[in-house]
């Protein structure tokens, strides 16, 4: 089998599975649940898909993380962690902790997803 035929089958499987209602974070990202984690914590209030408001934009984000190793782990630490950041407004404040526990697996999983679905832009 050669990559094209094996990434086709991937997807194949990925969807197959998702309609089965299984979740396959390694090979298929769960948007709707990932919009869900992002209403439900407000993240909107400050990022938007395309446009910056308080924050960068999702696209902004996705740029500068894309394709990096360590990006999709930076993303959720931004998260988790509550680091300083710089408002548009020049003001500073701790980044929003979401209400994610990276040490449960099952919110570890969400916070993958979520990073995934924002780095897929
Ligand atoms: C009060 C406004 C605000 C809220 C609410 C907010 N953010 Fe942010 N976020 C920011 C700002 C400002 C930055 C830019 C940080 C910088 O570049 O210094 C940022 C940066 C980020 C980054 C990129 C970090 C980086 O290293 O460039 C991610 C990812 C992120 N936010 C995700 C989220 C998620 C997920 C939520 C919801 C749980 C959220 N943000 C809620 C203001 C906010």
């Amino acid at each position: 089998m050669n990559l094209t035929q094996f990434r086709k089958l991937s997807i194949a499987l990925a969807t197959l599975l998702a309609a089965a209602g299984i979740a396959t974070p390694s090979l298929a990202l769960d948007a709707d649940a990932a919009q869900a984690v992002f209403k439900k914590n407000d993240c909107g209030k400050c990022h938007a898909p395309e446009k910056d408001k308080k924050g960068p934009s999702l696209k902004k984000i996705a740029e500068k993380y894309k394709g990096k190793a360590d990006g999709e782990e930076k993303t959720i630490k931004n998260m988790v962690t509550g680091t300083k950041v710089k408002l548009d407004d020049g003001t500073e404040e701790e980044h929003k902790v979401i209400k994610l526990d990276p040490a449960k697996p099952a919110d570890a999983a969400a916070l993958k997803n979520l990073a995934g679905w924002i780095l897929a832009r």
